[in-house]
C-alpha cells in the first residue's frame, strides 16, 4: 500500500493531490485571477498566492481523499521546471511535511509529469510519442519507459500555449488566451483565413513567425476596416487555431513514421484544446494510430500528475534529502 501526496506549484495554479495505490483519490486546483489584469502571469503575485493557497489546497485534497495526513507514505513535489518563486514555495512546503512526518521526499519534473498523468486512466504500452504542448513548452518526446524518455523534437522559439495566448492578446481578449481562443473557434469557419505553416527541418517546431504574421494581418484589416476585428473574431480564431493544429499534428506524422511508432499521445494544457483533440481523432483513423488523450482535469496543471509520477518513483524507492532545491530550468 502507498498514499502518496502530490503537490504542483511551477507556475500560476497551487495543486494537492492524493494518490493511493496508482489511484487518484484526489485533485484540488486553486487557481488564481489575480494575474488576469496584467495580461500574463505576474511572479511575485504567484509566488504570495501559492503561499495562501497551499495550506487549505492540501488540507482539502486529505479531506476529500478521506484520509488522514498520518496516513501519508512519502510526498512528491514539482522540482522544475516553473518559475522560481512559485517553485520554492511548493518545494518547501513538502520538505516540512516530509520533515515533520518523518516521510521521503520524492522530486518530479513538471514535463515527464505532463506524460506520466496518462497512468492515471489509461496505460499506455511502451514505447510511444507523446506531443507535449503547454504555455512553456512544446516537445515530441520518444516514451520508452516512464522515466525512460527523449525529446525528439521541440520548439525553437514560442511554445504552442504561448501562440494561443499571444494570438488573444493581439485580438484584445483577457489572459489566458488558448482556452478563449478555443471557445470561439468553435462558432467560426477555420478555412476564412490563410495563416503561413513554417518550414522548419526535421521534428522541431517555430510559432514566432504565425504570432508575427497575425499581427500584421490584424493591423492591416483593422486599418481598412475599424470593425474588422469584432466582425470576424469567431474567423480569425478558427483559422489561427486551424493552423496551430496543423503545424503540431504534421510534425506528429513525421515523428510517428521516422520512429515507425503508431501508439500516440497528447499531454499538457494545450491538449485541451479541441480542434486538436478532434484533428488527432481524425488522423487516428486515418493512420491506424492508438491514441491516449487525457481527462480535461489532467491536461493543464494539476497535481494528480505529480501525485501519479511520485507514485512511480515510490515503487522504485527513488527519494531525495532535504537539501534538494528547486530548478527554474530542468532537464530530462
Ligand atoms: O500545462 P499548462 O497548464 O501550464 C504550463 O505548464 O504551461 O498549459 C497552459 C497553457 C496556456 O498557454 C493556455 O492558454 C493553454 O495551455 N491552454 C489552451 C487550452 N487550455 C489551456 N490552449 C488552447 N486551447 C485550450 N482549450
Ligand atoms: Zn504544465
Amino acid at each position: 500500500m502507498a498514499t502518496i501526496l502530490g503537490i504542483e506549484s511551477s507556475c500560476d495554479d497551487t495543486s494537492a493531490s492524493i494518490c493511493i495505490d496508482g489511484r487518484i483519490a484526489s485533485n484540488i486546483i486553486a487557481n488564481q485571477l489575480v494575474h488576469q489584469n496584467y495580461g500574463g502571469v505576474v511572479p511575485e503575485l504567484a509566488s504570495r498566492v501559492h503561499q495562501q493557497n497551499i495550506v487549505p489546497t492540501v488540507q482539502e485534497a486529505i479531506s476529500i481523499a478521506k484520509i488522514h495526513k498520518n496516513d501519508i507514505d512519502a510526498v512528491a513535489f514539482t522540482r522544475g521546471p516553473g518559475l522560481l518563486g512559485s517553485l520554492i514555495v511548493g518545494t518547501s512546503f513538502a520538505k516540512a511535511f516530509a520533515l515533520a512526518s518523518k516521510i521521503p521526499l520524492i522530486e518530479v519534473n513538471h514535463m515527464q509529469a505532463h506524460i506520466l498523468a496518462h497512468f492515471i486512466d489509461e496505460k499506455p504500452q511502451f514505447p510511444f510519442l507523446c506531443l507535449t504542448v503547454s504555455g512553456g513548452h512544446t516537445q515530441i518526446v520518444l516514451v520508452r519507459d516512464h522515466f525512460d524518455m527523449e525529446i525528439v523534437g521541440e520548439t525553437t522559439d514560442d511554445a504552442a500555449g504561448e501562440a494561443f495566448d499571444k494570438t488573444a492578446k493581439i485580438l484584445g481578449l483577457p489572459y489566458p488566451g488558448g482556452p478563449l481562443v478555443d471557445k470561439l473557434a468553435r462558432e467560426g469557419n477555420p478555412n476564412a483565413f490563410k495563416f503561413p505553416e513554417p518550414q522548419i527541418p526535421g521534428l522541431d517546431f517555430s510559432f514566432s513567425g504565425l504570432k508575427t504574421s497575425i499581427m500584421y494581418f490584424v493591423r492591416d484589416r483593422v486599418k481598412a476596416d475599424p470593425d474588422f476585428l469584432t466582425n470576424n473574431l469567431n474567423d480569425i480564431c478558427a483559422s489561427v487555431q486551424s493552423r496551430i493544429v496543423s503545424i503540431l499534428l504534421n510534425k506528429l506524422k513525421k515523428a510517428a513514421l521516422e520512429y515507425n511508432i503508431s501508439r500516440i499521445a497528447i499531454a499538457g494544457g494545450v491538449s485541451a484544446n479541441s480542434g486538436l483533440r478532434t484533428g488527432l481523432k481524425d488522423t487516428a483513423s486515418e493512420l491506424g494510430w492508438e491514441v491516449f488523450i487525457p481527462q480535461f482535469q489532467y491536461c493543464t496543471d494539476n497535481a494528480g500528475m505529480i501525485a501519479i509520477a511520485g507514485y512511480f518513483k515510490y515503487l522504485k524507492q527513488d527519494f531525495v534529502g532535504q537539501d534538494v532545491a528547486p530548478q527554474a530550468r530542468m532537464h530530462f
